[in-house]
């Protein structure tokens, strides 16, 4: 069955889960695994530009990461700088806008310079909107609204004045969660976003997510029936 392009989810989000099991299970280092893992951001950004989707959000890189040992932080942090600057260009030809959530300021110098540069490249376009999740956690995001709205001199929120000091105010609303590896989790990821989004997990390991992959949960996500808590809109 076709996608029905009239009902693509405005937002996805993607809790990429897998990559040590996927190296483990070729005897690799869990390092490799992460970078087979950005090979599947490749595709699924490339895919997902082509379906012409609004955002995609993709969790990099947790504020419970750095319980990893120091080894696999700093592979992971190297191999970002290292994929922004081999993906930029193909970036740049499927004019897709580059942001980035979190708390952005305690990743390494190095990181924080060229996801800097990246965004300063790729800010501007107007195409799908990717954004990276790195030293993310939705806990402390709620913290930071919370904390930017006392600075900012509110004195009673609502959800209107604490959603627009998210990080991701300026993005389209979340429909969709997509968690690879068959975890069930939210594991800290856009709590707030997701209350109305649907939740599809898959048992494919990140390493191996591709375009197909993608239009499954998409399809999946059409055959719901959204009632946002109220009745059904099906007959
Ligand atoms: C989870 O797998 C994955 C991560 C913690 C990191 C995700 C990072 C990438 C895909 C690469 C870098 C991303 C970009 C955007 C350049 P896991 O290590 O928890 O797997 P496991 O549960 O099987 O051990």
């Amino acid at each position: 069955m076709p996608l029905d392009p009239e009902r693509l989810p405005r937002h996805i989000a993607v809790i990429m889960d897998g990559n040590g099991r996927w190296a483990r299970a070729r005897g690799l280092p869990r390092a490799a695994g992460h970078k087979a893992g950005v090979d599947a951001v490749r595709r699924v950004v490339r895919a997902a530009s082509e379906l012409g989707l609004g955002a995609l959000t993709l969790y990099a890189f947790s504020t419970e990461n750095w319980g990893r040992p120091s080894a696999e932080v700093g592979a992971l942090m190297r191999l970002l700088s290292w994929a922004l600057g081999r993906e930029a260009l193909e970036l740049e030809r499927n004019n897709v806008r580059l942001g980035a959530i979190g708390r952005l300021s305690d990743l390494p110098a190095a990181a924080r310079k060229d996801l800097a540069a990246a965004v300063e490249r790729l800010g501007k376009n107007t195409g799908l909107r990717l954004t990276l999740a790195l030293n993310y956690g939705a806990r402390q995001e709620i913290v930071d609204a919370v904390n930017a709205g006392l600075a900012d001199g509110v004195r009673r929120f609502d959800e209107q004045s604490l959603a627009q000091r998210l990080y991701t105010a300026d993005l389209p609303e979340l429909d969709l969660v997509v968690r690879t590896s068959g975890e069930m989790r939210l594991s800290n990821f856009l709590l707030w976003q997701a209350a109305y989004a649907e939740f599809v997990a898959t048992p494919v390991l990140w390493p191996d997510f591709d375009r197909e992959h993608l239009i499954a949960a998409i399809r999946e996500f059409q055959k719901r029936d959204r009632r946002f808590g109220g009745l059904s809109t099906k007959a």
